[in-house]
């Protein structure tokens, strides 16, 4: 008998970055962040967990068809977690099959290019916990599940919500109170549109896993984020989304990306992610805000090139028209979903 659960699980983009462990082995973050879902229909990670007393001894993990080793940390972590929540219903409930006992076989896949920069390993482990959370029949409570996928990867935790989402980072040692919270759903500010500049879909340089901690280690611009620029930035953040007021939302945005690329820049030795067509973007962005009178778009940038440009959906043609125009004719694009992937706020 195979017991099994299908699940996804959305991507999230940051607009105030994670950057930063004061626990590694917890995944416990240096400072809170925050950041908007993107919709399914584009953005995701479709996984299926399954067990059975049948399967062979060992748990397995394919991603896009890969075979991936499970005996990491971070994915033994979800999977203990999980495995002893399960414990306490099979003790309460002898009835119940003893599925905690059997291996586990998780197949996984993303409709984007993974290990692009796309936080593909949020919506990954978001959809793994909850895939086998269901197959457990667990209580799926979003704030338990996003404390089980922190440890997965840090920004998974922000996708187990929907809309925008806050990821408190919390203070005390063994994490209890580092999770993630709703701070809106998607329709409290729907017309919230991202669009999504590939690059590159080339897997990128140094991960954020290691990128964080040598920034934790060496720079020396590094410790004001978590003393006071994103304390104060989490407030106005969350403010310009319950106001509806973009320009703040894309200001703040903009100056939080810019704040972790220069942390990287500060880390010796210095990390780049942006290369000449993101910093084409920002231009772009400057220049339609600059014909605009007024704040309409936003960049923000991960732990690689691609740009996400926030805006709203009164000014798609011109945001996406500018970036056609632009970005369009260059060489390189390596994604065969085109040049760039629109996405709702969802
Ligand atoms: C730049 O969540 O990938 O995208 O916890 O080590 O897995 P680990 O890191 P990860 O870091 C994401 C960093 C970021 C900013 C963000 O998403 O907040």
């Amino acid at each position: 008998e195979i017991y099994r659960s299908t699940t996804t699980a959305p991507v999230n983009i940051a607009v105030i970055k994670y950057w930063g462990k004061r626990d590694p082995k917890l995944n416990l973050p240096t400072n809170s962040s925050l950041s908007v879902t993107l919709s399914q229909a584009d953005l995701r990670t479709l996984t299926t967990a399954s067990c059975s007393p049948t399967y062979p001894t060992g748990d397995t993990l394919l991603i896009n068809g890969q075979s991936q080793d499970v005996s990491g940390a971070r994915t033994q972590a979800c999977f203990h977690a999980l495995r002893e929540l399960r414990k306490d219903i099979e003790y309460e409930k002898p009835e119940v099959p003893r599925l905690s006992h059997f291996p586990l076989h998780i197949v996984s896949e993303n409709n984007f290019p993974t290990a692009a920069g796309l936080a593909s390993s949020a919506a990954g482990f978001a959809a793994l916990v909850r895939a086998i959370a269901d197959l457990y029949e667990l209580p799926t409570d979003p704030t338990e599940l996003s404390r089980i996928a922190r440890q997965g990867s840090g920004s998974a935790c922000r996708s187990l919500f929907g809309g925008y989402v806050g990821w408190e980072r919390g203070t005390r040692m063994d994490g209890k109170d580092s999770m993630a919270f709703q701070v809106a759903p998607a329709s409290h500010w729907p017309d919230m549109r991202a669009l999504i500049l590939v690059v590159s879909a080339a897997k990128k340089g140094v991960s954020s896993t290691t990128g964080m901690q040598t920034t934790v280690a060496t720079s020396t611009l590094f410790p004001m984020r978590p003393k006071e620029v994103v304390p104060r930035r989490m407030k106005e953040m969350a403010k310009a989304i319950t106001d509806k007021d973009f320009e703040t939302f894309a200001k703040v945005t903009m100056m939080d990306s810019n704040s972790f690329h220069a942390s990287c820049l500060d880390t010796y030795p210095p990390i780049f992610y942006l290369n000449d067509v993101s910093r084409a973007a920002i231009k772009a962005v400057e220049v339609i805000n600059a014909a605009a009178g007024k704040i309409i778009a936003a960049y923000t940038f991960d732990a690689g090139p691609n740009a996400v440009i926030y805006y709203l959906a009164e000014h798609e043609a011109a945001i996406a028209g500018l970036f056609k125009a632009i970005l369009g004719d260059k060489d390189g694009w390596e994604n065969e979903r085109g040049a760039a992937i629109q996405a709702n706020a969802a």
